[in-house]
């Protein structure tokens, strides 16, 4: 039986609140005892990842009382009960299903009449033999020549996670020699975002993948239209050039006027969609879907290891605690994804999204008000290129920031250079490290201005290389962090309610139906 409770109910909660200022790491990690300790609060995740929270304010006893929190806030049944198909997205009445796209963690899930597994798997499978014909040349051109370039239309959860996924192993492939195609997105409906990919494309030569979960998103619709017009005005017949992602009961399912569409369904939620049709049309047709699947197999080995109770067997279990003891406990507001990584260039803008999309909510999964804070704001740049940038507020601000750095220990593209007796990785990987000692102990100084008051808590995922496994138990861990706090604030992760807002106002002042300070606002831009 599981109990959907608020968190300020929850008595191991009341514990924790009371162990706000328990530990300062800053002279454990400074002196000696500072090797044991990295060595100590470490936990190993799949694909060769490595959970180090050691720079975090975390000891022993707030380790045990956030296990009797996961364990009273029964947040591994509560995922074996998203798994298993329970209708967890209780806005919109749906199950939560992104997981069984990467493989069977439970059950199996029916609906319908259909399993969902058998669903996801075929429509993975129809990509991979669309995806196969277009490398091959035997889906082509008018003219019969190969597409060389693949064009995402989408925005939000169809653009953000797939472009940084894109991003993500862009180098990788071509190190590997599996770059099948280039891959470019057109997101916003600024017709300035269009029309400068188009200008850097062959259009000729390109296939474009309309991705739209509802099949009704103002800019993507906008941006077909656009992308549509180009095509006829090259000679260039649209529906040879554009294929559909879509869900089964968008008004953009079954259309012939696409070379072909594949599936979702009303069960993957936009901004976990990046392991679906929605990622696997993309990456499929860039990389070859062998490497799509590697991408899967590592996210799935990351859904297993979320199944384990065990708090400091579960990486992605006690990064959602020790985040919540951060923000509820610690009133700490934001946290920053610090990827010491470029190919991870757009992974924080696609979290930004998964996070504060989910866990951005003032209302419980009832609709009931919640009394204590949820999410925090989400930011990041890839790391050394943040800290030239907003790192002096993280060094001396008045907030505490929350940092989550990723590193890995070798670069994708191999390639490199020694200056001055060591290589680019190497500096990449000291600033790293760096980094995470200076925020934790800081640097006494007489001078106020030049004081680092050190405290700030980090913690760091690293493995060897970025790979499509490796990538793939990464973005698992972020969803499954993300789905782990949402329980332990009792909101429903899952809809979005508070983007609509806007988009009914911006239909509203397109159809002139406007008066007052909104009419004042649009009519400065001579609308
Ligand atoms: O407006 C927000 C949103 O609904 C996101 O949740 C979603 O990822 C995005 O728009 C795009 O939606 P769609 O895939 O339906 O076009």
């Amino acid at each position: 039986m599981i109990n959907w409770e608020n968190l300020d109910k929850l008595e191991s909660f009341k514990k924790l609140q009371s162990l706000r200022n328990l530990v300062s790491v800053q002279q454990e990690l400074a002196g000696t005892g500072g090797a044991e300790r990295v060595a100590k609060y470490a936990v190993p995740m799949s694909a060769g990842l490595t959970y180090n929270y050691a720079a975090k304010q975390i000891n022993t006893q707030l380790l045990t009382v956030l296990q009797a929190l996961s364990d009273e806030a029964q947040l591994v049944q509560k995922f074996e009960a998203l798994y298993n198909g329970d209708v967890i997205n209780t806005g919109e009445k749906r199950k939560v299903l992104h997981h069984l796209v990467r493989g069977q963690l439970g059950k199996d899930v029916e609906y319908d009449g259909k399993n969902a597994r058998a669903f996801y798997k075929a429509q993975q499978d129809a990509i991979a033999a669309f995806a196969g014909n277009v490398h091959d040349g035997k889906i082509t051109n008018a003219k019969g020549e190969k597409f060389t370039t693949v064009i995402q239309i989408g925005i939000g959860g169809s653009d953000l996670g797939p472009r940084a996924m894109y991003l993500a192993l862009e180098q990788w492939a071509r190190a590997h020699g599996t770059l099948k195609m280039n891959a470019k997105f057109i997101s916003n409906v600024d017709p300035d975002d269009g029309a400068g990919v188009i200008a850097s494309a062959d259009l000729a030569h390109s296939l474009f993948i309309l991705v739209s979960k509802s099949g009704t998103t103002q800019e993507t619709l906008a941006n077909e239209l656009f992308v549509k017009d180009f095509l006829s005005k090259a000679g260039l017949d649209p529906a040879k050039h554009m294929i559909a992602v879509t869900s089964e009961t968008s008004p953009l399912a079954n259309n012939p006027a696409y070379l072909a569409s594949f599936y979702i369904d009303d069960f993957i939620g936009g901004r976990f969609s990046s392991t679906s049709a929605v990622g696997g049309a993309v990456l499929s047709l860039a990389f070859g879907s062998a490497a799509f699947a590697d991408f899967l197999t590592g996210a799935h080995e990351a859904d297993v290891s979320a199944k384990n109770a065990d708090i400091t067997k579960n990486a992605a279990l006690l990064d959602a605690l020790i985040g919540l003891y951060e923000r509820n406990v610690q009133g700490y507001p934001a946290t920053a994804i610090l990827p010491y990584s470029q190919a991870l260039s757009r992974f924080p803008a696609h979290l930004q999204q998964a996070d504060m999309e989910s866990n951005g909510k003032q209302v419980n999964r009832r609709g009931e008000p919640v009394a204590y804070a949820t999410g925090p704001v989400i930011f990041g740049e890839p790391g050394t290129n943040g800290q030239h940038s907003f790192y002096q507020l993280l060094h001396q601000g008045t907030d505490i920031v929350p940092l989550q750095f990723v590193g890995f220990l070798d670069n994708q593209s191999g390639k490199d250079v020694t200056v001055d007796g060591s290589t680019s990785q190497k500096k990449l990987c000291a600033n790293l490290a760096a980094q995470i000692v200076a925020f934790a102990c800081g640097k006494q100084d007489t001078d106020p201005n030049k004081n680092f008051p050190g405290g700030r808590p980090s913690s760091l995922i690293y493995g060897k290389t970025l790979t499509p496994e490796s990538l793939g138990a990464l973005l698992a861990h972020y969803e499954n962090k993300i789905m782990f706090q949402g329980f332990l604030w009792n909101l429903n992760s899952f809809d979005q309610e508070g983007v609509q807002l806007g988009k009914k106002l911006t239909k509203q002042v397109l159809s002139g139906g406007t008066d007052g300070a909104l009419k004042a606002f649009a009519n400065i831009f001579g609308i």
